[in-house]
């Protein structure tokens, strides 16, 4: 048995070096040449391609990424079926073993990272930078977690007495089902699918309808890795696919990211025990938030302007963690909106392919849609700050320009909905502490930022916030797994926090043995 080195983060790629631009499209022209790809249905080693659900480019919808089938009943049962039997086979491979089999399954990512990064642009829409950090938190994800687990192999220490060994270890739980979303579309089914086997639980993962191919590309890295086949099921499909995998009696263990409606939804459905039912269903869920961002007074604006736009505007605020609140200091608010202005003005807005590119296209029709009709919204009680659409706009696509609206009706909408998509409000506040209240009453707690030159103010700030992530001079979105251990509170989440040290701790039991250690007598 060899170690696993110590962790460290996958390192992005540097787009300003001609060599590493060459080579990302060195992939996309790997990629270009294949698509459309099939993205099966994949249950032990029984494959199912279909054409039922369609996975286009954001960036050109007529461009045909991948098909997919849709997964019948039928099909979800025999993949949990499938799981039930991996897990007493991968259950009983010992955590250090494991390990190396994800540790593999980095490195398969790792040695395909500009094709995959490709595939992020094509069927996610996400511009290059995005795309290749996409997969470097894949492969972090991964490395940390198979570390992590075999930490936990090793148990607590508990107190002992004379006479007596006590003893604690944690335990695989059995079939965990992972429903992903479609905006870290290899990162994020990469994170819980990995927390779930690295604990030596069985997985079926359900990847969302707009990029059933992510989803496929990572079962394919872990079953080539070594992660038997039966260990980690793959279905595809909508909503009522997701919906019929985690209401199967079998499924121990549910993590979810997605939308707030949903994972409420999940967690009444995993609440109800149906009958043949062993096991309390666990529910892993991370979904959406209402991001603020507070500048007070003393903010330095040459900071704050930048990083403010990349937390609103990047991959067109379509993060979970992207701003969609300022709450600004009253007595600079007047040139914060000019320097924002300004800054938005000049975004790049274009194809995801392009390099350079800052904002692309959401993710769908109805996506811009939604952010239209908020838009409307908001701009009917605010002032329109700024509204980039640029001069030579894209033909195809799902563009959505971004904007900023400034003094909306505080009764609107839009400040306690999530819009997820390039809009930005900004509200004019007398103190810190008003902008405490106003993110307090926010049913969201995801993460939130903050601008000041003050360590106190800091101090009164980390005090108040509701939020599971505060970042504090700086942008609010980029967690880094180990670093920045990722997930909100209040109707954001259940509190876990994603690529930090407790995480695999929802995907185990606790077993504590005790035994008696007087000898009364030898068996011989
Ligand atoms: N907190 C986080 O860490 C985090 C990270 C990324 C995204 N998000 C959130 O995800 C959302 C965007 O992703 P989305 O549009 O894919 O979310 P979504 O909730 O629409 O879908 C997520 C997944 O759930 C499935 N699904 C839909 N209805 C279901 C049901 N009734 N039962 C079971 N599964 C069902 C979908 O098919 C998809 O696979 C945003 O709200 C964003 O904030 C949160």
């Amino acid at each position: 048995m060899t170690d696993l080195p110590p962790f460290h983060n996958e390192p992005v790629l540097e787009l300003r070096r001609a060599a590493h631009r060459d080579e990302l499209l060195a992939g996309l022209a790997w990629l270009q040449e294949r698509l459309p790809l099939p993205a099966p249905i994949w249950i032990g080693t029984e494959r199912r391609e279909g054409r039922e659900l369609i996975s286009t480019d954001p960036a050109d919808p007529e461009r045909v990424v991948a098909t997919a089938p849709v997964a019948t009943p039928l099909e979800v049962s025999a993949a949990v079926s499938a799981a039930e039997q991996g897990y007493r086979r991968w259950s009983a491979v010992p955590a250090h073993e494991r390990a190396a089999i994800l540790s593999r399954a980095a490195a398969w990512l790792r040695a395909r990272r500009a094709t995959l990064a490709a595939l992020c642009v094509r069927e996610a829409g996400k511009p290059w930078a995005e795309a290749d950090a996409d997969v470097c938190e894949a492969i972090d994800f991964l490395e940390f977690y198979a570390r992590g687990a075999v930490a936990l192999a090793r148990g607590r220490a508990l107190f002992q007495v004379p006479g007596e060994r006590n003893g604690l270890h944690y335990a695989p739980r059995g079939v965990v089902a992972v429903v992903a979303p479609w905006n870290f579309p290899i990162a994020i089914p990469a994170g819980m699918v990995a927390a779930g086997l690295a604990t030596g639980n069985a997985v079926v993962l359900k990847p969302a309808e707009q990029t059933p191919l992510c989803g496929f590309v990572l079962v394919e890295a872990l079953r080539d890795a070594g992660v038997p086949p039966d260990a980690i099921g793959l279905l595809q499909g909508d909503g009522d696919t997701g919906a019929a995998l985690i209401g199967d009696p079998r499924v121990a263990t549910i993590a979810f990211t997605g939308s707030s409606a949903v994972g409420l939804e999940i967690m009444r459905t995993a609440a109800d025990v149906v009958s043949g039912q062993k096991q309390l269903k666990r529910t892993v869920i991370e979904m959406g938030g209402k991001n603020c961002v507070i500048v007070d007074a003393d903010a330095d604006l040459d900071d704050a302007i930048p990083a403010i736009v990349r937390s609103a505007f990047d991959y067109a605020g379509q993060k979970c963690s992207a701003a969609s609140r300022l709450l600004v200091h009253e007595a600079l608010a007047d040139d914060l909106l000019e320097r924002l202005s300004g800054a938005v003005d000049v975004l790049q807005v274009g194809p995801p392919d392009t390099f350079g590119m800052e904002v692309g296209p959401v993710i769908e029709r109805t996506a811009r849609e939604r952010v239209a009709r908020y838009a409307q919204q908001a701009a009917a009680s605010g002032t329109v700050v700024a509204h980039r659409v640029p001069a030579e706009r894209p033909q195809r696509g799902w563009y959505c320009p971004p904007i900023v609206i400034a003094d909306v009706d505080p009764a609107a909408p839009v400040l306690r909905e999530e819009v997820f998509g390039p809009l930005l409000t900004v509200e004019r506040v007398a103190s810190v502490e008003e902008a405490c209240d106003r993110v307090d009453e926010l049913p969201f707690a995801l993460t939130g930022g903050l601008f000041c030159r003050n360590p106190d103010t800091v101090e009164r700030v980390v005090a108040r916030t509701p939020v599971g992530n505060l970042y504090v001079n700086r942008a609010i979105t980029g967690a880094m797994v180990g670093r920045q251990p990722f997930g909100g509170n209040r109707l954001s989440g259940t509190g876990t926090k994603a690529g930090g040290p407790d995480y695999l701790l929802h995907f185990v039991e606790p077993l504590v043995v005790t035994e008696n250690t007087v000898r009364h007598g030898l068996v011989v």
